[in-house]
């Protein structure tokens, strides 16, 4: 049994702890919070051991909200830790962790440089295999990793270039809103993504621009990629359908839209609505000799807590890729009823 303490109960910290709790080979021994908000009584309700950071000790009791005990006391029993923490600060708490020599994985927000290596599952499991430092790559480039990685094996790849519209901000950050504008960001090109994406797929020439729309449900992707080896639409539709994380979008489905796939979500019963799946439009895969178009739409909030839960597996060297995405899939529920 591996335990496991999430650290940062926020947007991406609470549904990996709900995903570890899932898994037969895993144990969530603790989350933490620094503020005793709704998240911290969520937490205390679904009975996770509820930690907090020292200098919030006094707000959680004046809020009457009980807690285990603090940060530093949740890792005493942890074999790995999942820093779920704002940008920046993963990293700097690497220093606590690497004291007590508990492996970590950090994610997005972090600098790609200042890991010993960036994780996809799909794309390149095996380089976190008995880590100390590993990073989930960010939501976009999952989707974008989980999507050419099929592609590249298959068909070779010459070039790819994506425009990512990206939602403005998650539905838990009203201070970033509302807006009304489309912003570049960054306003410059090449994007940072292209290169993000490269630290788990350095082979892959990748070019990215990116917009910041006002939405908080989804990111869309449109892509544009250059094959190695000509092919049709019907064979490109029939492997991307082979990848368990991506859902083809199918005609008869009738969304148009990332609302509709919030929409199917919930009428499934994920919870949160949460899609872990790539959403790839069946209708807009075309296909001329080696140029390929598709639009893919990519859930921010929840694509990369699959990922997570197979750099667990890998840091800690419990088994191979195949093993733990079939695990996290099945325990997940992974595949839209397909
Ligand atoms: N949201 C996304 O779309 C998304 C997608 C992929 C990757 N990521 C990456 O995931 C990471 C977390 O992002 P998020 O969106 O989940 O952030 P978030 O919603 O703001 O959650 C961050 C959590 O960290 C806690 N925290 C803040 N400072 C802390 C500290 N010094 N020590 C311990 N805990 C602290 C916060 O606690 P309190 O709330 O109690 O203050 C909160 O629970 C970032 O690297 C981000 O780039 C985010």
């Amino acid at each position: 049994m591996i335990n496991v303490a999430v650290n940062g109960y926020g947007t991406i910290g609470k549904r990996v702890a709900d995903a570890v709790v899932q898994q037969p080979d895993m144990k969530l021994i603790g989350v933490s919070k620094t503020r005793p908000n709704h998240e911290a009584k969520t937490a205390v309700g679904k009975k996770y051991p509820l930690y907090v950071i020292k200098e919030s000790k006094k707000s959680f009791t004046d809020a009457g909200i009980e807690f285990e005990g603090t940060v530093e006391e949740m890792l005493d029993g942890a074999d790995v830790v999942v820093d779920a923490t704002p940008s920046g600060v993963g990293v700097r708490n690497y220093e606590l962790y690497k004291g007590m020599g508990i492996p970590t994985i950090v994610q997005g927000g972090e600098a790609k440089d200042s890991v010993e290596s960036s994780f996809n599952a799909r794309a390149n499991f095996e380089n976190s295999i008995g880590k100390n430092l590993v990073r989930v790559v960010s939501c976009n480039s999952t989707g974008l990793a989980r999507l050419l990685t099929p592609i590249e094996e298959t068909f070779g790849i010459d070039q790819v270039r994506v425009t990512l519209i990206r939602r403005g901000a998650d539905p838990g950050q009203p201070g970033k809103g509302p807006i009304n504008d489309v912003i570049l960001d960054p306003v410059y090109l090449p994007s940072h993504h292209g290169p993000d994406v490269k630290s788990v797929l350095p082979n892959i020439n990748i070019d990215t621009l990116a917009l910041k729309v006002p939405t908080t449900l989804m990111h869309v992707h449109v892509v544009n990629i250059t094959l190695k080896k000509d092919t049709s639409k019907e064979d490109m539709c029939k492997l991307l359908s082979g990848e368990s994380r991506i859902h083809m979008v199918a005609a008869e489905e009738g969304i148009k839209g990332i609302a509709g796939l919030k929409e199917l979500a919930l009428d499934l019963g994920r919870p949160r609505g949460d899609l872990w799946e790539n959403c790839v439009w069946d209708e807009s895969v075309s296909v001329k000799d080696e140029e390929v178009y598709l639009f893919q739409a990519i859930h921010q909030e929840a694509d990369v807590v699959p990922e997570n839960i197979d750099a667990i597996r890998a840091i800690v060297n419990e088994c191979g890729q195949g093993e733990s995405m079939s695990l996290t899939d099945k325990t997940m529920g992974m595949g839209m009823g397909r």
